[in-house]
């Protein structure tokens, strides 16, 4: 087990780099050392903050005190293989998501290749359901052993319990409650079931399939869909960091964000034609239909809902790319706290940001969206001690 010092503040160990320090910090490397910590802040009433690669996730500047907890643990087992139905692969929390991802395309595992580059954890995955470009980890989990801090034992969900839905999941809906800032479940352990085939799932979002020379649809080899995923990541801000490599010559402030601060918006038919201009993005809300035998999860479109763009909100009530509360200084804002010159969804810390500077940013983002069309928007990440 590895303490560390107590000097550890949050801006280290999150992406977006601002919040205070942890009143305690560890580590730990087994499944043991990693409940006992658990149930040694609930006995004491200690609050607790359980954290995978802080990537989203945002801290108030007065820190958090409490136990901020880390699962140190990395690797997965192979549960079954053959050639009907595919890879049964258990994967530890601790484990850096994209890390697996890119072990699965190499073993031609088939589901998480749209997943590729995410920042984070395994264990973080199931908690908001993450997706991109057109798939989600709902698409291929079969269940999620957790923790529970209420019975204090180890409760095991099938994939079709976790009531996962768009960015959510039963894990993030007691994120709220008396456990806050953690769930009442903590992830130690995600299964997968994943079929084993040399092309991808047919390709949902047109964005890249275009990048793919594809029609939505198709198929591709999963390397391919792998490394264009890598590509238009990389061309958003949007990369784990350990796969943009060694190179540390110019601090990327696009990067050091949240990833999406705010959820896209979903909308009854009804509002969305009311409120939305007609040349707003509108894509399809997939509804959950249950989930089979087998565990996998089934879903379908709700014709009853519509998913706008958060981004192109933000763009066209007049917060464009690069965008902070100061003036602009060579036609940059010299606000510490700005958005992504890449994507509007990212607010991003360009050095000197505190927590306080990004709220201000988000808030006057939510009253400008909110001003233009009528239309609230939900922060993405876990706000600790502060609200937008
Ligand atoms: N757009 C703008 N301005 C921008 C960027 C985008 O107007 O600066 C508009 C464009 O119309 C574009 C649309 O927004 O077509 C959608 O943009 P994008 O394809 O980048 O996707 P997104 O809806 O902004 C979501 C996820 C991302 C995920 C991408 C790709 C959420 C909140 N975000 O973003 O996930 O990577 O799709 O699938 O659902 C995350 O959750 O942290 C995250 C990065």
């Amino acid at each position: 087990m590895t303490a560390l010092a107590e000097s550890t503040t949050l801006a280290e160990l999150t992406t977006l780099r601002v919040g205070g320090p942890a009143a305690a910090y560890l580590v730990t490397t087994t499944e043991a050392e990693f409940i006992a910590a658990i149930t040694q802040a609930d006995d004491d009433g200690t609050p607790l903050l359980v954290i995978g690669g802080g990537s989203n996730l945002v801290v108030a500047d007065a820190g958090f005190p409490g136990l901020v907890l880390r699962d140190g643990r990395s690797g997965w087992i192979l549960d079954s293989a053959d050639a009907c139905s595919g890879a049964s692969v258990t994967v530890v929390a601790g484990q850096d998501w994209d890390g697996f991802v890119a072990a699965a395309v190499a073993e031609r595992w088939v589901g998480l290749e749209a997943l590729a580059g995410i920042p984070g954890t395994v264990g973080a995955a199931p908690v908001q359901n993450i997706g991109a470009y057109g798939a989600e980890v709902s698409d291929v989990l079969s269940k999620v052993r957790t923790w529970d801090r209420q019975e204090r034992r180890v409760r095991t969900f099938a994939v079709g319990e976790l009531a996962l839905g768009y960015r959510t999941s039963l894990l993030k809906q007691t994120l709220g409650q008396a456990w806050s800032p953690t769930p009442r479940y903590v992830v130690l352990d995600v299964s997968f079931q994943l079929r084993r085939a040399d092309v991808s799932r047919p390709l949902r979002y047109a964005e890249l399939a275009r990048r793919l020379g594809r029609e939505v649809g198709q198929r591709a080899p999963l390397g391919e869909v792998r490394e264009a995923v890598l590509g238009l990541r990389a061309a958003k801000g949007m990369l784990a960091e350990h796969v943009v490599g060694g190179n540390t010559a110019a601090p990327e402030h696009d990067r050091w964000s949240a990833g999406s601060f705010f959820t896209n918006p979903v909308l009854p038919l009804e509002r969305a034609e009311r409120l939305l201009p007609a040349a707003a993005p509108r894509y399809p809300v997939r509804a959950v239909i249950g989930a089979g035998m087998s565990g996998i999860y089934r879903t379908e479109v709700d014709p009853a809902l519509v998913k706008t763009s958060a981004a192109w909100l933000i763009e066209r009530a007049g917060f464009t790319k690069g965008y902070g509360l100061d003036g602009l200084a060579g036609g940059q804002s010299c606000s510490p706290a700005t958005l992504s010159t890449r994507h509007t969804l990212a607010l991003t810390n360009r050095g000197g940001a505190t927590a306080a500077d990004i709220v201000s940013l988000a808030r006057a983002i939510c009253d400008g969206v909110q001003a233009k069309f009528g239309i609230e928007l939900e922060p993405e990440p876990n706000l600790v001690g502060l609200t937008i």
